[in-house]
């Protein structure tokens, strides 16, 4: 089938998401491998988002692909109250990696319903309903995810399920209180508290947050504030999640974003570079002290997928894939290289307002006016996004902001070549 094919049948009878249907003309992808992917007219792009900060191995590695061939051949699939070898491998692999005593794994097919599992397992552990969540997040695009995310997604499919209460962010550039650290004594934890007060700590299961926030916003919370978070959660019987889907598997240096902190959460919920999307999973990581409790309970979750067998094998691969590579090490390194190159192309470039970034997750956030932080424009954004694309460069714009993921296996070179083509494309807006 030739590409125009392809976009014909497409047109016809596909339903893409997070898009005006009628106005979307796709780019026809017929080929991958490491950091490229070719287009159907042959042409290569540098792929600087991971596609959808995912695939932080690379495209097509043999690895991976050899373990689902080898798991397809021996078993597709089982019920998920059966145990199998790739279930526990894959689970023994996550809790080996996971900070304090996240030891139990419970599967999932992507991070929506990782969310959305970790919050009824708050629920039944603490008989309490509400949860806590940021303005600036994005916790997934089913029901009770959306539900409890704050970001343009919400509004059109609401109303959505109750008992989601948000409170603002810890975000220093655009720092919703006016105020500047150190000196704001760290007054966006504080008003986590009162928010806490006003809602009575009696009704609230969890706290939900990203431990780095990654599109709504692409910024680390400032030194101390997850700690803070977690005294709260503690001081109030209240369960703390950080969602590492976006940010967790070395994609800021550390395996789990929250370990650039001292805070261990109750649980941590992941998808995405569990298995670089070759196949689907996801899953929440419990700490032994929250199960030993619900081990007891019958517990009120589950999916004909969970655990599923070829997910698992894949995510066993995937994992031994950073190990051996040097993959967490390979992102703090270049993720240094990266932020000194992006701040000095504040200098060059008065549209961008601020740079922000954390192992190999970086982002521009720009802006019409330095003084006043004004975003730029979408179309602006837009006709950047064009350049970069004619140019051979593929990367998420989300909002004001230019973000950079790519995947964790990128060599300096590469890394470099994509920043020369942001660095020229900058200079046409
Ligand atoms: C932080 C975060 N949580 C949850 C999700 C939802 O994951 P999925 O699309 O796999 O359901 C995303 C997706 O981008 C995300 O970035």
């Amino acid at each position: 089938m030739n590409a125009q094919e392809t976009k014909t049948l497409d047109k016809r009878h596909n339903i893409h998401s997070w898009t005006v249907n009628d106005t979307l003309d796709p780019l026809v992808v017929e080929r991958a491998e490491g950091v490229y992917f070719w287009d159907a007219a042959g042409k290569q792009y540098l792929d600087f988002s991971s596609q959808l900060v995912n695939m932080n191995i690379g495209h097509q590695h043999p690895k991976v692909i050899e373990a689902i061939k080898a798991q397809v051949d021996k078993l597709c699939y089982i019920s998920p109250s059966m145990a199998t070898s790739a279930r526990s491998k894959a689970a023994q692999a996550i809790a080996n990696i996971t900070p304090g005593d996240l030891n139990q794994i419970f599967f999932t097919l992507g991070g929506s319903d990782a969310n959305e599992n970790a919050l009824k397992l708050a629920r039944l552990y603490t008989g309490k309903q509400k949860i806590l969540a940021k303005w600036r997040s994005y916790h997934g695009a089913s029901m009770g995810a959306i539900s409890v995310s704050a970001d343009p997604r919400r509004p059109p499919v609401e109303p959505g399920v109750p008992g989601a209460v948000h409170f603002m962010d810890p975000f220093c550039y655009r720092c919703p209180f006016g105020l500047e650290y150190p000196s704001c004594n760290l007054h966006c934890a504080e008003h986590v508290k009162q928010t806490v007060e006003m809602e009575s700590a009696d009704t609230i299961a969890a706290i939900i947050l990203e431990s780095q926030t990654g599109g709504p916003g692409f910024y680390a919370p400032p030194p101390g504030y997850m700690e803070r978070i977690r005294e709260i959660c503690d001081e109030n019987n209240i369960l703390l999640i950080c969602d590492e889907v976006m940010v967790g598997f070395g994609r800021t240096g550390e395996w789990f974003a929250i370990q650039h902190t001292d805070a261990v959460p109750d649980m941590i919920t992941m998808a995405k570079g569990l298995t670089c999307g070759y196949v689907p999973l996801g899953a929440v990581a419990i700490s032994d002290k929250i199960m030993e409790t619900l081990r007891s309970k019958y517990l009120f979750v589950g999916l004909t997928f969970n655990a599923h067998p070829v997910s698992c094998a894949a995510a066993v691969a995937t994992i031994g894939v950073y190990e051996d590579e040097d993959l967490i090490a390979n992102s703090k390194h270049l993720g240094e290289v990266l932020l000194s190159r992006i701040t000095a192309l504040m200098d060059k470039h008065s549209v961008i307002g601020d740079v922000r970034g954390s192992g190999l997750f970086a982002c521009l956030d720009l802006v019409a006016d330095r003084d006043t932080k004004t975003p730029l424009a979408a179309d602006k954004m837009q006709a950047l996004k064009t350049t970069l694309l004619a140019q051979g460069l593929s990367t998420n714009l989300i909002g004001n902001r230019l973000f950079i993921g790519p995947p964790l296996i990128i060599t300096e070179e590469q890394l470099q070549h994509g920043l020369d083509i942001i660095d020229a494309a900058l200079t046409t807006i």
